[in-house]
C-alpha cells in the first residue's frame, strides 16, 4: 500500500518522452510531464521484498503517466495487485482478493483491475481470458509497457505482456518509495534466477538472472542517503552471484565489491542484503562484512533441508557438510553474525530420519530466526515433473510444527544470550504494541524496543540500548547514553 506523502516528496524517473533504454526507444503514450491528472492508482503487493521493490518501480512509471497514488482502493481508477506464486496458498489468497476487486470494478465506471508479478507471468492470459478476473496482465519484465497496456484496456482490448527479458533491470527508473518509514529502503541489484532448485517457481516467473549496472545502484543508494534514509537492503534471489562488467573502467564488480561501494557512501548508512545462496557466498564477501562496521552482521542463508539425498533432489547443489562448513566459516570470520534460514518440510519422498537431519542442522546452525514452510508443489517445476508429491498433508504439517518448535527454542535462546548486552539500534518507528516505546533493529537484524521516556530521540537515530529482557521475537531494553 502507498503513502500519499511519499509520492509528493520523491523525485521520479526520466522526465522525457520518448526515452532510450539499452538501445531501444520507449514511448509512454500516457506521458504527462507535469503529472497533473485526477486519475489515481492503488497497488497491493504480495510475496518477497523484490516484489515490493518492483511495485515502487511501477509507481514511478504510473506517476509519469499522470496517475497519483491512493491508499484506498475505493478511490482508485486503476487497481493493481503485484502477485506471488511461490506456494499454492499465496496464489489462493491473491485469487480471493482479485475476486473482491472484480466486484469493486463494477462500482466505478472505467475502473481497471490489473495483475502484475509472478502470478501474471505463471498464468499469462488465463486470468483475463478464461476467468475474466482482470483487465490487465503484466509480467515482471514488462512494466515499461504498462502505459500502453492501460490505453489498450481502456478501449476494451486484451492487455497482456508477459515477455521475459534477458537484460531488463529498470536501472534508469527511480522508484517511488511506497509505505516508507523514511529510514529503510530496498534497492534491487539483480533480477531473475539461474539456479533451478527443483521445488521453485521463481526461475519460470522471473526469468534468467541478470545484474544491474553498479553505477545506478550506487547512485540510487547515495540518493536515498541524501534524502535521509539510514538503511539499505540490496536485493536479489542470489546476491552472491552479482556480476557486472564496468566497461568504462575495464573492471568487474563482484558482490563483495558492490557491498564495499555502498558501505563507503557513509559510515552512518547501514547496508543489508538478501538472499545468499550457500553455494555462492564467498570468503571475500564475509571479509568485506567483517571489515565495514556499517555492513550488518546478518546473513540469511536458506538451508531448505539437512539431508543430502533431499538436497540433491531439490537441486540445491551443496551438501549438508558444505552447509555446516559455511556456518563455521561465517562464525569464524564474523563471530557475532546473526544467521537465519528458509526451511521446507515434507519435500517429495522425505523420510522421518531425513526430517530429523533437518532438525539436527537447525540445532547445529543455531539460527536466530527461521522462515519455515511445508512443501507445496508448483506446476511446471522440475519437482512437479519428476517426483511424486507423496508426503500426506498431515505429515507435512506435523513435521513443520516440529521444525517451528525447534526454531522457537533456538530464537528464544539466542535472544536470552543477548540479555545484559548493549547494542547500537537504528530507530525505525514506534512500537506497534505501545506508542510509549521506540522500535528498531540491531546489527544482527533483531528487533529491540525501549521506553521513549523524554529522551530527545527520533526516527532514524542510532542509539545505544541495553537489553534487560526478551521474548522469542523481541529484545526489550533501555536507552543508555553513549
Ligand atoms: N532465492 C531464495 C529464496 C526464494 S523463495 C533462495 O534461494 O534461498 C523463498 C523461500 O520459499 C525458499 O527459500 C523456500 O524455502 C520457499 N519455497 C520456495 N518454493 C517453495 C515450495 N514449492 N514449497 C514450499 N516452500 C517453497
Ligand atoms: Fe528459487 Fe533456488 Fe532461485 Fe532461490 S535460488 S529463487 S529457491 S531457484
Ligand atoms: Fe513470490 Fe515471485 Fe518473489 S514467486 S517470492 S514474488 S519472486
Amino acid at each position: 500500500m502507498i503513502d500519499d506523502k511519499a509520492t509528493e516528496i520523491q523525485s521520479i524517473g526520466s522526465q522525457k518522452n520518448p526515452y532510450e533504454h539499452n538501445g531501444d526507444v520507449f514511448e509512454n503514450p500516457l506521458f504527462t510531464p507535469n503529472r497533473v491528472t485526477n486519475k489515481k492508482f492503488y497497488i497491493e503487493s504480495y510475496g518477497c521484498a523484490m516484489n515490493f521493490a518492483d511495485s515502487e518501480v511501477v509507481a514511478s512509471i504510473l506517476q509519469e503517466s499522470g496517475y497519483g497514488a491512493t491508499k484506498h482502493f475505493e478511490e482508485a481508477d486503476l487497481i493493481l495487485v503485484n502477485t506471488c506464486s511461490i506456494r499454492e496458498k499465496a496464489e489462493l489468497t491473491i485469487r480471493k482478493r482479485l475476486t473482491e476487486f472484480r466486484k469493486a470494478k463494477e462500482s466505478k465506471s472505467g475502473r481497471l483491475v490489473g495483475v502484475l508479478g509472478c502470478m501474471a507471468e505463471r498464468l499469462k492470459s488465463q486470468l483475463l481470458e478464461e476467468e475474466k478476473l482482470v483487465d490487465l496482465v503484466v509480467g515482471p519484465d514488462a512494466y515499461r509497457s504498462l502505459p500502453a497496456l492501460i490505453l489498450e484496456a481502456e478501449t476494451g482490448q486484451k492487455a497482456v505482456n508477459v515477455l521475459l527479458s534477458r537484460d531488463e533491470t529498470y536501472a534508469d527508473i527511480s522508484p517511488i518509495r511506497l509505505d516508507s518509514n523514511g529510514v529503510s529502503a530496498f534497492v534491487s541489484i539483480m533480477r531473475g534466477c539461474n539456479n533451478m532448485c527443483s521445488f521453485c517457481v521463481v526461475p519460470f516467473t522471473r526469468g534468467r538472472e541478470r545484474s544491474r549496472d553498479a553505477h545506478s545502484i550506487v547512485a540510487e543508494a547515495q540518493d536515498l542517503f541524501n534524502k535521509g534514509y539510514k538503511e539499505i537492503t540490496l536485493l536479489g534471489q542470489n546476491v552472491d552471484s552479482y556480476y557486472w562488467i564496468d566497461e568504462e573502467n575495464n573492471s568487474t564488480i563482484t558482490f563483495a565489491l558492490l557491498l564495499e561501494k555502498i558501505a563507503l557512501i557513509s559510515p552512518s548508512l547501514r547496508v543489508r542484503f538478501s538472499t545468499s545462496h550457500p553455494k555462492d557466498i564467498t570468503d571475500e564477501v564475509l571479509h568485506t562484512i567483517a571489515k565495514y562496521e556499517n555492513i550488518c552482521n546478518y546473513i540469511h542463508l536458506p538451508v531448505q533441508s539437512g539431508n543430502n539425498r533431499i538436497l540433491q533432489l531439490m537441486n540445491r547443489t551443496y551438501t549438508r557438510e558444505w552447509y555446516m562448513a559455511k556456518i563455521d566459516r561465517i562464525r569464524e570470520i564474523i563471530p557475532d553474525c546473526g544467521i537465519s534460514a528458509d526451511i521446507i518440510a515434507g519435500f517429495c519422498s522425505e523420510t522421518e530420519e531425513e526430517h530429523q537431519e533437518t532438525i539436527d542442522i537447525m540445532q547445529y546452525s543455531k539460527y536466530d530466526y527461521g522462515y519455515m514452510y511445508f512443501y507445496s508443489e508448483r506446476p511446471g517445476t522440475l519437482a512437479a515433473r519428476r517426483y511424486e508429491d507423496d508426503i500426506p498433508e498431515e505429515i507435512k504439517k506435523r513435521r513443520l510444527a516440529e521444525i517451528v518448535e525447534v526454531q522457537y527454542q533456538l530464537s528464544l535462546q539466542s535472544n536470552k544470550n543477548d540479555v545484559g548486552k548493549t547494542f547500537k539500534i537504528l530507530v525505525d518507528g514506534e512500537s506497534k504494541k505501545d506508542i510509549n516505546f521506540w522500535k528498531g533493529r540491531n546489527d544482527q537484524n533483531k528487533v529491540a524496543v525501549f521506553a521513549k521516556e523524554n529522551f530527545p530521540i527520533k526516527k532514524g537515530d542510532y542509539v545505544q540500548v541495553k537489553i534487560n529482557a526478551c521474548t522469542k521475537g523481541t529484545l526489550l531494553g533501555e536507552y543508555v547514553k553513549d
